[in-house]
């Protein structure tokens, strides 16, 4: 997968190193013409709403627009509307003025002008109530705020971007997203797919997260065998990169340094009841009697008798399962040689 064409995307699309953000990885043909429709509004000025689900890259995109944006060296705030309760809302994005209400002992800009000749991400905006949804589409349609308590309006030099994993076609169906923002916000509207939907970005991410992890404790960046990537790209990662990025954080300090093999994954990934919960793809019985078999060597620390026991079954066939399946005969993580074969 890590072939020179993902390179040489990712060198070009990427955000630039030096500048200490984040690399937007991507070599499947979905990413790549997100990018390039990134790529293509970025310079403008124009509203731009990232939907997606949760974990797919939607902050990082949000971010690569700005970085991408003449507005790089201005400021990039971001609102997370789910997390402000109602009544400090107001007060947090327009700001105040001394005296506007009891506490206000001094003046405070809001939000909205502390993102001044930058980019403003309203992150979970279907969070907003319909009340808070009113107040956001007057900003930006008169492009400017008041404080509250205040009697200047000041004119916004701000792009708005607008962040969700919720449909919100679906909640202007219900009711509980204004039609009239929702028309406003959607003219230029970015979809990130389902890390499923992209399996050619798997490991070029994991490799990704791999290094970064190592770098960041220290360790020696391990190899990926090439059975644990077999696995991750089957894999359903309902918590898309995020989970991929936790998953590789977790298995590169249980490798240590050596190679990555499926038992370093986190084992709610890897186990049989996993499998069995995948939504669209079934596990073949000898899937699920290896990853049975795998869940059963690690409780047990590879004793192969107490395995068998558990297991039923007897330690000669237990050795036969083991080799029809490339069950390693030992735990993998004993394997420091660098070797990526099991
Ligand atoms: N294409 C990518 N390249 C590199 N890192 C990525 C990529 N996609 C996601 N990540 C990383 O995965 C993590 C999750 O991404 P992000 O926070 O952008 O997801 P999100 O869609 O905003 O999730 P949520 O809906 O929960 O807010 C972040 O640490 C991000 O840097
Ligand atoms: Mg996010």
């Amino acid at each position: 997968m890590a072939n020179g064409r993902s390179i040489r995307h990712t060198a070009m699309l990427s955000s630039d190193a030096s500048s200490g953000s984040e690399f937007f990885i991507g070599a499947s043909s979905s990413l790549t013409a997100l990018l390039r429709d990134a790529a293509r509004v970025a310079p403008t000025d124009a509203t731009v709403v990232i939907t997606g689900e949760s974990g797919t890259g939607k902050s990082l995109l949000a971010r690569w627009i700005h970085e991408h944006s003449r507005r790089a060296v201005g400021p990039f705030v971001v609102i997370d509307c789910g997390a402000l309760p109602e009544s400090l809302l107001e007060a947090e994005l327009f700001g105040f003025e001394r005296g506007a209400f009891t506490g206000a002992a001094t003046a405070k800009a809001g939000r909205f002008e502390g993102a001044q000749q930058g980019t403003l991400v309203l992150d979970e905006v279907a969070a907003l109530s319909l009340a808070a949804q009113a107040k956001l589409l007057r900003a930006l349609e008169e492009r400017r705020v008041m404080r509250l308590g205040g009697t200047r309006a000041v004119t916004l030099d701000v792009r708005f971007v607008a962040v969700t994993n919720t449909d919100l076609a679906a909640a202007v169906k219900r009711q509980a997203f204004r039609a009239d923002l929702f028309h406003r916000l959607n003219t230029i509207a970015l979809e990130v797919p389902p890390l499923r939907a992209r399996p050619g970005d798997i490991a070029p991410l994991a490799r990704h997260f791999v290094t970064r992890a190592a770098q960041r404790n220290g360790l020696p960046c391990p190899k990926l065998a090439p059975e644990t990537l077999a696995f991750l790209e089957q894999y359903d990662f309902p918590g898309n990169a995020r989970e991929l990025m936790h998953a590789m954080d977790y298995a590169t300090l249980t490798a240590a340094g050596a190679v990555i093999y499926r038992e370093h994954l986190p084992a709610r990934m890897t186990a049989a009841t996993a499998l069995m919960q995948h939504p669209t793809r079934k596990p073949t019985l000898a899937e699920l009697e290896a990853a049975y078999i795998r869940e059963i060597l690690q409780q047990v620390a590879w004793r192969k008798v107490e395995a068998a026991r558990i297991l039923g079954i007897s330690r000669k066939n237990l050795y036969e399962k083991l080799r029809a399946y490339g069950i390693p005969y030992r735990p993998p993580s004993q394997d420091a040689n660098g070797d990526a074969s099991p």
